[in-house]
């Protein structure tokens, strides 16, 4: 594995192609401490959100990040949006776009996903582990036609094609600090997830049931309002929001 070369508390490698960042970090959660990460240009077996596989070819960015927090498993839906947040202002800070997430964690540039977030959580000594996992389409040039409708890059969109190791080091500088400020507040990221959630005041399908959304809660939960009246904070399923990915 080839190093970064960044100045952190952790080390950080990049590869050429791995089958999933995220599997290459389990597999080293025995001995990686916190903040290690793992970034490669191509993903064999990309891990996607509810058991989906996520299409990781050339032109993209995979990068996943070890974390050993103080945590209880109903905060890790929290960490989720962090790193949205982080995402968004690494890839501004990289070109002049403006990035909006899609509840809890897609990251949305003119209403096509260009980035996908998969935290996923292992137990180590006692103790919960996350791996945060962000893959971005970054240069890719194409999508299989079923994904046409949802996805697309940030040079098909933007026309400028990123440096892919600058950008893993900006995702990985935006991550730790973000993290650092969701450590000691856990609503550190809030007013900014809120400003760029992109579902509410939109019509959205909650697990296929219709529904307004609202706001975003204090701990991240989707508020929505259903056509009878009833509220629901969502934690957890699929959410679509109408005018995006298809859903008209
Ligand atoms: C989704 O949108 O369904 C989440 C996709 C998450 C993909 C990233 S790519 C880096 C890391 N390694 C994986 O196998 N998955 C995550």
């Amino acid at each position: 594995m080839k190093p970064l070369g960044l100045s952190r508390r952790a080390p950080a490698w990049l590869e050429d192609c791995v089958d999933s960042t995220n599997l290459v970090l389990r597999r080293m959660a025995d001995e990686a401490a916190d903040g290690t990460a793992v970034a490669a240009l191509a993903q064999s077996a990309g891990r996607g959100r509810s058991g989906r596989s996520f299409l990781s070819p050339e032109g993209g960015l995979y990068l996943s990040m070890l974390l050993r927090p103080q945590l209880n498993a109903s905060e890790l839906p929290t960490l989720t949006a962090v790193a949205a947040v982080a995402v968004c202002r690494a890839i501004e800070a990289l070109c002049a776009v403006r990035c909006g997430i899609k509840w809890p964690n897609d990251v949305v540039l003119q209403g096509k996903k260009i980035c996908g977030i998969l935290v996923e959580s292992i137990w180590k000594d006692d103790r919960p582990c996350a791996i945060v996992g962000i893959g971005v389409n970054a240069n890719t040039d194409a999508f299989p036609e079923e994904l046409r409708e949802i996805a697309g890059s940030i040079r098909q969109l933007t026309g400028q094609t990123l440096e892919l190791e600058a950008l893993a080091a900006a995702l990985i500088g935006e991550l730790d600090r973000q993290y650092e400020l969701w450590l000691a507040e856990r609503s550190a990221a809030l007013a900014e997830y809120r400003a760029r959630c992109i579902s509410c005041g939109r019509e959205v399908l909650v697990d296929g049931r219709r529904a307004m959304a609202e706001e975003v809660c204090e701990d991240y939960a989707l508020l929505v309002r259903y056509d009878d009246g009833t509220r629901q904070a969502v934690r957890f399923g699929e959410v679509s929001v109408r005018g995006l990915y298809g859903y008209v």
